[in-house]
């Protein structure tokens, strides 16, 4: 099947114009020997959409790597609109400054470095936000945690968009012993009883193979 889901996505991807810039910023981080865990190129362009969608002026970012989901969502922002992104890997952050400024995103974009449990009060405190919307994608153990500051965060009808909350399928093993697994779990469950927001999770196949997004919007 994987065959086939990494096939119809590049023939999804393949559809659209070429895009030298992404394709560059791709290269850009396998040369730097960083994992290659970025969302795919047609789900780079599910967020772009998505941010276009809720007319996102302020978006924050959990788990930044080489900035390219960063990208995605930061070309669908206006001129003055602002994203901010944590990282925790000082290298991941350098890599994602040099790729957001050859995607002219320098000035719109900021990389925070630190870890995201530590830098999400910084946020708050310093009256950052309310965000349109919010992707969460770093650790996966202290999702229900992210999630709680991101429905602070974001502001009434904001989205809040998670990543990999399926783990090809892996998401039904309640014995699993892989603590990010259990976070995810954890997350899941939390999310569907969650009365500050309206959610959904989402099943995805394709060149990452098979995984999911969930997405939230809050109350107003
Ligand atoms: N969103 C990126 C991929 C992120 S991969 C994209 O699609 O392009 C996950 C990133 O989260 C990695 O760079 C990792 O270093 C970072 N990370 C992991 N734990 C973290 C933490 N506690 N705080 C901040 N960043 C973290
Ligand atoms: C992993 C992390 C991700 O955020 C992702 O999208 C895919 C894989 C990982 O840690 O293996
Ligand atoms: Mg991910």
């Amino acid at each position: 099947m994987h065959t086939q889901w990494a096939a119809v996505d590049a023939y999804i991807n393949d559809l659209f114009p070429s895009d030298p810039v992404l394709d560059a910023v791709l290269h850009a981080t396998r040369d730097a020997g960083m994992p290659q865990i970025n969302v795919s190129p047609v789900q780079g362009r599910l967020l772009h959409v998505l941010a276009l969608a809720c007319n996102a002026r302020n978006i924050l970012e959990i788990g930044t790597l080489a900035g390219y989901s960063a990208i995605w969502m930061a070309r669908a922002l206006p001129a003055d609109g602002r994203l901010i992104t944590l990282e925790a890997d000082p290298k991941h952050a350098d890599v994602a400054r040099a790729n957001l400024a050859r995607a002219g995103l320098a000035e719109r974009v900021e990389v925070r470095l630190g870890m995201a449990l530590a830098v999400l009060p910084q946020l708050a405190a310093e009256g950052s936000g309310p965000f349109d919307l919010i992707f969460i994608d770093a650790d996966k153990e202290n999702l229900t945690v992210y999630f709680d500051w991101a429905v602070r965060l974001a502001r009434p009808s904001g989205l809040i968009i998670v990543d990999n909350v399926i783990r090809g399928g892996e998401v039904l093993n309640d014995s699993s012993s892989d603590a990010g697994l259990q976070g995810v779990r954890r997350f899941n469950e939390a999310l569907a009883a969650d009365s500050r927001v309206t959610a959904t999770i989402l099943q995805m196949v394709g060149s990452k193979g098979y995984d999911g997004m969930a997405l939230a919007v809050v109350k107003g």
